[in-house]
């Protein structure tokens, strides 16, 4: 166990310099506790550092702030590439946009995630555009946050979003700009990768669309969420893949509050039967050899 304490009581003062301290190819669990403040710098887990647990002292109380932009593979405060990764109870903000502020609003990453087997609960991300790249790898994000306002989650990842905080403020976007929460990334008809999101709770402000597909055959499912007023009547967009809205499969099911309505949605809109939907909204959707059984238990 390593302890990080921004005021020196603790093994280390910064976050990266805790985890530059595991051996490459470790093969143990090592835990990594980030005492309670704001810690400025950026955080990368590399390909090479699998089997470690990140936790703060809640999502409110521990937060890693950066403010990078332009590029997203160079913007992210976050980075993790490696697989079987725990990260609890801990904030990313890129600051960039986040608070909203007079920069022109540009790709600003909180976090991007890269490794398979990855577990996140109790996890804030604040980010204005791209706030979060689920990029690839098998994901389960729980009582997580995750806020922004222009295709703030994106990516080719294979994630089950359960109890987590939609927050999308559109209204930072400036009048008239309406935003997009997910912009998915599935390439091929046979990959495995999607976004679902299980009991969750959007809010927020101004206006915004569900989705849009990032790549042709973009798969993503609301599910037993609660969608406030800020969604536009036609929930989604095409994108650059109008005429071939067949190949999407973007679905909601068994929705409630006033954006739940989806008289007014595009026609393209998927209708999956329940069978479908049960096989997507539960944990093997994401894993059938029994990893997360390890991860959620650590
Ligand atoms: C939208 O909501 C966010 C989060 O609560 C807040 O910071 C922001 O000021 C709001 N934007 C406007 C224009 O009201």
């Amino acid at each position: 166990t390593i302890i990080v304490d921004r005021l020196g009581n603790g093994h280390f003062s910064t976050i990266q310099s805790a985890i530059d301290s595991v051996a490459s190819y470790n093969k143990n669990w090592v835990y990594i506790y980030v005492m309670a403040g704001t810690y400025r710098e950026k955080v990368k887990i590399t390909s090479d550092k699998p089997f470690i647990v990140l936790k703060g002292e809640g999502q409110k109380n521990t937060f890693v702030e950066w403010h990078d932009h332009d590029s997203s593979a160079e913007s992210p405060t976050f980075t993790t590439m490696a697989d079987n990764v725990v990260v609890k109870s801990i904030s990313f903000r890129n600051t960039y946009n986040n608070n909203r502020n007079a920069n022109s609003m540009e790709a600003a990453v909180a976090a991007m995630i890269f490794g398979d087997r990855s577990y996140f609960y109790d996890v804030g991300f604040f980010g204005l555009q791209d706030t979060l790249w689920d990029g690839q790898g098998r994901h389960y994000f729980k009582s997580c946050t995750i806020q922004g306002a222009m295709d703030f989650i994106f990516g080719t990842g294979q994630s089950l979003y359960e109890d987590c905080t939609i927050s999308a403020i559109g209204a930072n976007l400036g009048p008239g700009i309406i935003g997009f929460i997910t912009a998915q990334g599935r390439t091929n008809p046979n990959d495995a990768n999607g976004f679902v999101f299980k009991h969750c709770n959007i809010v927020g402000n101004g206006t915004t669309y569900l989705g849009r597909p990032w790549r042709g055959y973009a798969r993503v499912l609301f599910y037993d969420t609660k969608i406030s007023n800020i969604i536009q009547p036609l929930g989604w967009q095409p994108w650059d893949f109008a005429g071939h809205e067949d190949h999407i499969t973007f679905a909601e099911y068994g929705n409630s509050g006033p954006g739940s309505d989806t008289s007014k949605r595009v026609s393209w809109l998927k209708k999956l039967d329940s069978s479908t939907v049960s096989k997507l909204a539960t944990t093997s959707f994401i894993d059938t050899e029994g990893w997360l059984n390890t991860l959620t238990q650590l």
